[in-house]
């Protein structure tokens, strides 16, 4: 199975795999904050938003459509529906899970109804305490910046794009209840991988049942790609490939950088 992207640094993605330091030093910047700046070449065809399609109406890296526009549109509503009835006349904050909650978690706002008493948004990232690991950990840290003293007496509801092993839910309802002291902790997620739990954690709000298989598109990434999309669907084996590729290939200019730094705190 192709790696799950969770705890890799996203700044990192950002690089050229191919910028050599030559490149870099003829601009006169060196050092590891100068190649930030640089533009990557992606490979992915389509920076043109929902025209991110072929002929056939799919990306060229997409092998298959799970959850078409429509469907995910119409689970939306019907989830805004029921969240809403549940929480009228409640006060609510609506928590995403960074980054894959982001689409989702925009179209759930908007569908919610009726309006709860009280309509708060927030985000939060969490992140795993093993380095470079291919799956959560399942010691989950809430990354600094997260306003945990807002959570206290209110109603929370955390929205997940998909949950697998259920590792980071059980970590984070945990911590917005016992540090957050909210008044009641719930989880709604667009895609629950229910074959792949490794604890028992059942989602308040599903959209859909997912099969074991690794899903991209609607806020949901492979190594930073394909969250544009409009659609859920599987990536191409061609395409896993190439990323995974090209994923290796920045990391090798990133510890060529990492080397090279002057900065000792960098
Ligand atoms: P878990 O439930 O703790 O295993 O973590 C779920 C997280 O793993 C999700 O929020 C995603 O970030 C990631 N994930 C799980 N399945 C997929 C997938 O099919 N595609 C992309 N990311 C996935
Ligand atoms: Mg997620």
């Amino acid at each position: 199975a192709p790696p799950f992207p969770t705890c890799r640094v996203s700044s990192m993605l950002l690089r050229h795999p191919s910028a050599s330091l030559i490149d870099l030093r003829a601009r006169g910047l060196g050092g590891r904050a100068a190649h930030r700046v640089i533009v990557p070449r992606v490979s992915t065809p389509a920076r043109a938003g929902a025209g991110a399609t072929g002929a056939d109406g799919l990306h060229p890296d997409i092998r298959t459509t799970l959850f078409s526009e429509e469907q995910l549109r119409d689970a939306v509503s019907r989830l805004g529906r029921e969240i809403g009835n549940d929480y009228s006349g409640k006060s609510m904050l609506l928590v995403g899970v960074l980054k894959g909650c982001y689409m989702f978690h925009a179209d759930l706002a908007r569908a919610i109804t009726p309006e709860p008493a009280v309509f708060e948004i927030d985000f939060l990232k969490a992140s795993s305490y093993l380095p470079g690991a291919l799956e959560t950990s399942g010691k989950v840290n809430i990354a600094e910046g997260f306003d945990m003293s807002n959570v206290a007496g209110k109603h929370v509801l955390v929205v997940e794009d998909i949950i697998d092993s259920g590792l980071t839910l059980t970590a984070i309802t945990e911590l917005l209840r016992t540090e957050g002291r909210a008044a009641s902790v719930k989880v709604v997620t667009l895609l629950d991988k229910r074959a792949r739990r490794k604890v028992v954690f059942d989602a308040d709000y599903v959209g859909f049942d997912c099969p074991d298989e690794f899903v991209v598109g609607y806020g949901i990434d492979y190594s930073e790609r394909f969250r544009f999309l409009p659609y859920i669907g599987t990536p191409t084996q061609v395409a896993i490939d190439r990323i995974a590729a090209e994923y290796k290939a920045m990391r090798e200019v990133d510890e060529t950088f990492a080397f090279q730094s002057d900065d000792p705190t960098d």
